[in-house]
Parts: C-alpha cells; structure tokens; sequence
C-alpha cells in the first residue's frame, strides 16, 4: 500500500498535547507515511522543530501566520527564524499570508510585511513557502506577482477557479484539505481539476478540517484516507494512485529524499 504524505498539519497544536504520542503512532498504523509539521508563530515553531528532531517521519516548517503577523516587526524573532531555517529538519518557510476573514485580524499593512520578509527568506535559502491565504486573494495574487517565489505551495485553497489557474502558472503547487468531501466543495472541486496532477498536495490542516463523515472533530493525518479518496473519484483516478502521485510531489516540493 501506498504511503501518505500529509503535506500540512499542527501537531505543535495544544489540542494534541494530551494524546500526542497515541496520535503519531495511530497515524503511523493507518498508513501516514510522512508529515509536515507546520509553524504558526515563533513558539509553535520552535515545538515543530522539537518534535520534527524526536520523530523520523515528521518534518516542519518555521514561519509566521498572518494571525501573528506583527512577530515579524520583532527583529529578534525573525533573526531566530531565520536561524531556524538552517535547521536540517526545516524544510520550508511559513506559514505565511494575508487573512482578511476576521475583523480584529493585524491591518493589511501588517501582514503584507509579514508575508513579504517571509517571501525572501524562502527565496534566500531555497526553500519553499507555505502559504495561507483567505479572503485576500487579490492582495496575495499582488504581491506574489511583485515578489516572485521560486516554490511554494498554497495550501487548504478555497479560492476560485481562476486565481488557481493563476497560482499554477506561477509554479507553485497547491493543498487541499477535508474541505473537498464537504457538501458545499463545489468551488474547491473545481479549482483543484484546473490543477495539473503533478502540483497537487493533500493535507489535513489537523486538528482543523476533518473531512466527512468525521467534520466538525478533531482531525488527524489518518483521515487523509477521505480525502485522498474524494480526489481520486473527481479525477478518476484510483485512491493509491492519488496517494502516490501527492506523496512524490510532497517529496519534490519539499526537497526530502
Ligand atoms: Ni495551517
């Protein structure tokens, strides 16, 4: 059987800290071959290098989410990340982007900075960028136009048909998450056939985004199972082939041998 690469996910979240050692060897038995554990500010990536160095299948990511976005104007933090970055285990920048969704989120302002020091420093040392982006597709479109990447991945896309279009042309690689088996995933359905099949990614985004029949709980890299199974009837394709096909493109993007 094939092996899963579950391309994005928080273990560094406090929702796994009670059960987290059941939790890795669970997803290990269902057939989780490798995870990217993936940063959300300075202290949830300093815990996704710890646990990345304690767990040979799992590999992370360091960088600042939106949400977090005025860590970036901490000089000391961002020499830290920057610091991190040459970490072995470290195989991309971010998550990082623009996230419009709430209304006491930092100014645009804020987050663009954040994103674009976080842009340069994938480009700096190679690696590639985790990008969030939600309700800001214009502005992150924009800036990614003006600060070209050399690779990344945009992940959990939610957007429209032809910001994907967009996105790919740009070569960078795009996530989907549980989100595709949901009832109303007729908008990320449709995004995800523009993509050609050697830039798809599956992920969990756990403990967020628990793919039917398990939504609404916690979610974990087993359920990929759903997922990967989902993108396989769309495409017409067989779920091990999905399985396949995601994992060697995780392999690539991420530079893990
Ligand atoms: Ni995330």
């Amino acid at each position: 059987m094939e092996k899963i690469f579950d391309s994005h996910s928080h273990y560094n979240d406090d929702s796994f800290k009670s059960d987290y050692k059941e939790i890795l060897k669970h997803i290990q038995d269902s057939g989780v071959g490798t995870v990217m554990n993936v940063g959300a500010d300075i202290h949830s990536s300093r815990l996704a290098i710890k646990q990345a160095e304690e767990n040979d299948f799992m590999y992370c990511s360091v960088g600042i989410h939106p949400h977090d976005a005025i860590q970036a104007r901490d000089e000391a933090i961002m020499a830290e990340l920057e610091e991190m970055i040459a970490n072995p285990k470290v195989k991309a920048v971010g998550e990082a982007g623009l996230d419009y969704h709430y209304d006491d989120s930092w100014s645009p302002e804020v987050q663009k900075e954040a994103f674009i020091k976080q842009i340069q420093l994938a480009n700096k040392y190679n690696k590639p960028l985790i990008i969030h982006t939600r309700d800001a597709m214009q502005d992150t479109l924009e800036i990614l136009n003006e600060y070209p990447l050399k690779s990344g991945v945009v992940h959990c896309y939610s957007g429209s048909r032809e910001s994907c279009k967009q996105l790919v042309k740009m070569g960078l690689y795009i996530g989907f998450t549980g989100v595709i088996t949901f009832k109303n995933a007729r908008r990320a359905l449709e995004s995800m056939k523009v993509v050609p099949l050697d830039r798809l990614l599956i992920e969990t985004d756990c403990p967020y985004m628990a793919p039917e029949p398990n939504r609404g709980k916690r979610c974990d890299s087993s359920m990929l199972h759903y997922v990967a199974q989902k993108m396989a009837d769309e495409l017409g394709l067989e779920k091990d082939e999905i399985i396949r096909i995601t994992r060697e493109n995780a392999e690539r993007l991420f530079n893990i041998i």
